[in-house]
């Protein structure tokens, strides 16, 4: 039966569409963006729907946006699925919003060959909910020592090639990686961190790393490493993307490189705008991150950042770890934060500040990754794939980790009031997450 979502406004920037329209959907595909169906038996190709049955998924008062898409995501399978499973890290992602997400390859075993890829594949298609796209290893095992096999990653559905987790150090290896990567047109995804700089540090190095006793991890390590890769990129002339950009000093070198013509794009985390260093204050695990939570200066320049379009995309680094390795001295503790399903609320901040408006927020959550990772269709377009989001922009909620559909817990957001959520995700033409406040009849 087709479906027609009726009353929305719709907003893509990529057809510059922001308006009260319906979208009618048949066979999975987009079948019309029309204004508003009236009456039945009018012109116009979603009002032919005459006496024709149809399911109405009523969006008034909802933001309809195409289907939010997250470049980097932690799934734990295969390796510590009782931190993810694909399945779990899917439906946290359909409950976040998300039509789609780019999986890293730091599982064990690695994602560094076919048959890891094509093991995610098929978890994902049992899974049948979002779409999932793997990433695949710069280095065999992340190793940082010799390249794995990116023709063959490639083919069975790689979208990139990252060691995110671990930087590659070896500047020879990463110009060999970009040389490689571009002959397969994909990017190289860099994790930008100087392991000599950053040492044994466990946080922000500055006032708070000093007060707390902890060892602190200079904006440096990161920045150091974002200038090398932009000098490999202009060297090689391969696309680039730098992960979880956390410091003032590499949104200047990006900056300045994007007004070269280098081609360098760059993503930041919900975490990094969202808090600095004084979340740690207490000594909470919950906001240790690598690259760590920055000073107030960091976190100001980020925003500044993605409003001026040197950060071209938000990305959840959705790092799901158990009690085991968070509920642990600070130093022992591990790294990361989940983030898919607080990723949108806190991005829709941004919205509310005045930062950014709706249509920059969904180019960086939906269309700049979808072009990034070559991913086909972009935007809400007539025969596109029914790939979409609805929020409601008025609901507000508390973050309860209890609620979240990932297996995984460890959010500094618990207790933070939001406001702003995903009500239904379609993923073509399936609702894959639907909120009991969305009437569909
Ligand atoms: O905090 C982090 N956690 N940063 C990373 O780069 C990796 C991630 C993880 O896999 O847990």
């Amino acid at each position: 039966m087709p479906l027609l979502i009726k009353g929305g406004r719709i907003i893509d920037p990529e057809t510059g569409i922001d308006g009260l329209k319906d979208i009618l959907i048949e066979d999975g595909r987009i079948v019309d963006i029309c204004d508003p169906v009236q009456k039945r038996g009018k012109s116009g190709q979603g009002n032919d729907l005459k006496e024709r049955e149809v399911k109405v998924i009523d969006a008034s008062g909802k933001w309809v946006v195409p289907g939010l898409i997250d470049m980097h995501t932690h799934l734990r399978e295969p390796g510590h699925e009782y931190k993810e499973t694909i399945r779990s890290g899917c439906l946290a992602a359909a409950h976040g919003g998300f039509t789609a997400i780019c999986c890293m390859p730091n599982t064990y075993p690695v994602n560094d060959n076919r048959s890891v890829t094509d093991f995610i594949l098929k978890k994902a298609k049992e899974a049948g909910s979002v779409r999932v796209y793997p990433i695949g290893a710069v280095s065999c095992g992340l190793s940082g020592e010799a390249l794995a096999e990116y023709g063959e990653l490639k083919e069975a559905g790689v979208v990139a090639v990252s060691d995110d987790g671990r930087p590659v150090m070896n500047s020879r290896l990463m110009r060999r990686a970009l040389e490689y990567a571009k002959r397969f047109g994909i990017p190289v995804i860099s994790h930008c961190e100087d392991l000599y700089l950053s040492a044994k540090g466990v946080m922000n190095e500055g006032f708070v790393a000093t007060r707390l006793g902890l060892r602190g991890i200079p904006n440096a390590a990161e920045t150091v490493m974002v200038a090398r890769d932009i000098a490999i990129c202009e060297l090689t002339d391969a696309p680039l993307h730098i992960a979880h950009v956390s410091t003032a000093e590499s949104v200047d070198l990006i900056r300045m490189a994007k007004a070269r013509g280098v081609r360098v794009t760059a993503e930041t985390a919900p975490h990094y705008f969202s808090l600095t260093d004084e979340a740690l204050l207490d000594y909470s695990t919950m906001a240790k991150v690598n690259p760590p939570l920055r000073a107030a200066k960091d976190r100001e320049a980020i925003i500044e950042g993605l409003a001026d379009g040197t950060i071209d995309v938000i990305a959840t680094d959705h790092a799901p770890h158990s009690s085991i390795e968070k509920d642990l001295e600070f130093d022992a503790a591990a790294n990361g934060i989940v983030g898919l399903e607080t990723s949108l609320p806190l991005g829709l901040k941004l919205v509310e500040s005045g930062a950014l408006d709706i249509s920059d927020l969904v180019s960086k959550m939906s269309i700049n990754p979808a072009r990034i990772l070559s991913l086909g269709h972009v935007g809400l377009k007539p025969d596109a794939p029914a790939d979409l989001t609805i929020i409601d922009p008025e609901k507000r909620f508390t973050v309860d980790p209890n609620t979240f559909r990932s297996k995984s817990r460890n959010t500094p957001f618990q207790g933070w009031n939001l406001k702003g959520k995903a009500v239904l995700t379609m993923v073509e033409g399936n609702i894959v997450f639907k909120d009991e406040s969305c009437r569909i009849y």
